[in-house]
């Protein structure tokens, strides 16, 4: 198959360039390719809603950028970060356009949220299910345009390359090029191959990589994976952030989230004892960046040794609370939990991908023809922690720039016309899935146990030798096996944990997200690590 543009994912970021670029060229064919239904992604479980300076009494967009920055704790890119918060409010209108509805007062104006590390009440949100209403009017969008077509439930196993045409590609090599993908149609089970001018990687985040998440279960990291695999450049992987309240149900590994905006409205965290802690170790309490406060949960949670502490809403007013979380209440209220009575259990879980794959400002990524943005690109607006909403404009404003630059691209882009179709041979049906259910089990233990919340040189040590042993049974596993989905993930997975293990034991020092009581200061020397 041939298009013009191919966009693999159908989240914010795929679905705001691929409307952008219909619109442009009316003419040209985009193929949007999804691995399963249309709209699961980590966007449609989006919850506090897009930060943007939208009241400018109170607000400005130095605010907003101030506080990127101080969350990013000294490694966000400003030029980046202003870009963002500058052409944000722009990217929302449109989106508002498209069909997008965010809630508004009895005046008119919009309801703002306040999260963690914002000094402004500045969050536009859609009750407490934004990405969902956002992901609905998207996809609306989408179904209306007749040069788009939209393949779900195909699972894109690799970028195609020069290495495909026979050439030794290596990180060194000075132009790899991205001639499409090969793509395992879910529904006849055949290696396909889709060659494109222009590829947009949107394939989001990777919280599957750790035991507990609130990402479903599609965020794999096939992205980052993929590129690493094709030679190109990934940045930053050590910056995982873990949402500090996730729902705490034991047993239970994607985790329900408990946005940050209900801290903003006045929930106050209190240990097991029922004790308000945040005061110990951070002047703005509850409302500390988010590294912060999961920091301070996990040192009460060994402090008291219980698996999580409480999120207490019952001196919140509980209409209120209702009409802005219903989703949420109603979660709480399925397990037995009623808000207005019982506190919350909560604890933190692997949440959102700081780093991702290397691109500049115009989403280009180390290779050509391919753009990444999104959860799975390392734009350098986050630095070493993501401000809470700032993702969905993020997503929203790179998308567009993706868009501004391959249109002007494409003319002069040709893919060649001796790409080979997937080799299979030597490859055989799996024979046993526990191969592959018990080493993806080993990879989250190993992560969750040795390169969570805070880290010591000597466990990243450890995690770097187990995961040699599963990269290398899994990579015999796949040279013999018939490609699936659950292997595929497995191995971006291994990839991806690997490279969060590596950029964290390179980075001697503690910032943001990455926190090693070996090196417990911040050093002098700021750099990005790019593997
Ligand atoms: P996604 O929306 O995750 O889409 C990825 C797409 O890629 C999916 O369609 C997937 O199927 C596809 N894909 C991946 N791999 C492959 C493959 N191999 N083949 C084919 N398709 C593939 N951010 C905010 O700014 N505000 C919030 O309030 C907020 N709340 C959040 C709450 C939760 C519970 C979570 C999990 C995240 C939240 N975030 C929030 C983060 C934000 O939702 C994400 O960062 C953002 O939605 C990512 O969008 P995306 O388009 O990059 O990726
Ligand atoms: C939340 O609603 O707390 C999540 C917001 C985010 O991840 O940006």
């Amino acid at each position: 198959m041939q298009t013009d543009f191919l966009v693999i994912g159908s989240g914010i970021a795929g679905l705001t360039y691929a409307l952008k670029v219909a619109e442009y060229y009316p003419d040209k064919k985009i193929t949007i390719i999804t691995k399963t239904r249309e709209d699961e992604t980590n966007t449609k479980y989006a919850q506090g809603g897009v930060a943007v300076v939208n009241d400018l009494e109170n607000d400005s967009f130095e605010k907003h950028i101030e506080d990127t920055l101080i969350a990013g704790d000294g490694l966000c890119n400003q030029h980046v970060v202003e870009i963002v918060v500058k052409e944000g409010p722009e990217r929302v209108n449109e989106i508002i356009e498209w069909g997008a509805n965010f809630d508004k007062n009895p005046d008119g104006e919009y309801s703002l949220g306040r999260e963690g590390g914002h000094s402004e009440f500045r969050v536009i949100h859609h009750k407490d299910v934004t990405g969902k209403e956002i992901e609905r009017a998207l996809l609306a969008a989408i179904h209306r345009k007749s040069n788009i077509e939209l393949v779900t439930h195909c699972f894109v196993v690799d970028l195609i390359t020069q290495h495909h045409l026979g050439y030794l590609v290596t990180k060194s090599t000075p132009d790899i090029e991205c001639y499409g993908v090969y793509v395992l149609n879910l529904q006849n089970k055949k290696i396909e191959k889709i060659l494109s001018s222009v590829t947009l990687l949107a394939t989001g985040g990777n919280g599957q990589v750790y035991r507990s998440t609130t990402n479903p279960s599609i965020a794999t990291g096939d992205g980052v994976a993929m590129v690493y695999r094709a030679k190109g450049r990934i940045e930053n992987m050590e910056f995982i952030q873990f949402h500090p309240t996730a729902l705490y149900q034991a047993g239970v590994n994607n985790s329900f989230l408990i946005t940050e905006a209900v801290r903003g409205d006045g929930g106050i965290l209190r240990n097991i004892h029922g004790e308000e802690f945040m005061h110990k170790y951070d002047a703005r309490l509850s409302l500390a960046p988010r590294d912060i406060v999961a920091r301070a949960i996990d040192s009460e949670m060994k402090i008291t040794g219980t698996e999580y502490v409480y999120l207490d809403c019952r001196h919140m007013d509980p209409d209120k609370f209702i009409h802005h979380f219903p989703n949420i209440y109603e979660k709480c209220m399925s397990i037995g939990i009623d808000i207005r009575k019982d506190m919350i259990p909560i604890a933190p879980s692997a949440h959102y991908s700081c780093g991702g794959i290397k691109t500049d400002e115009w989403g280009h990524t180390s290779i050509n023809n391919l753009y990444a943005c999104g959860e799975c690109a390392s734009t350098g607006l986050h630095g070493a922690n993501r401000l809470a909403s700032n993702s969905l404009l993020e997503a929203m404003v790179f998308a567009h720039r993706c868009y501004q630059d391959a249109v002007q691209r494409i003319n002069s882009i040709k893919a060649p016309d001796n790409v080979p179709d997937w080799d299979a041979a030597g490859t055989t049906a799996p024979r046993e899935m526990i191969l592959i259910t018990q080493s993806l089990k080993e990879l989250k233990q190993i992560m969750s146990d040795y390169v969570g919340i805070v880290r010591t040189n000597e466990r990243l040590e450890r995690a770097i030798r187990r995961l040699d042993m599963l990269h290398e049974e899994t990579e015999v596993l796949y040279q013999k096996t018939e490609v699936s989905p659950q292997l595929c993930e497995l191995r971006n997975l291994i990839t991806v944990g690997y490279l969060i293990v590596k950029a964290a034991a390179f980075r001697k020092e503690s910032r943001g997200l990455h926190y090693n009581t070996d090196y417990p200061y911040k050093s002098e020397l700021v750099q990005n690590i790019v593997l």
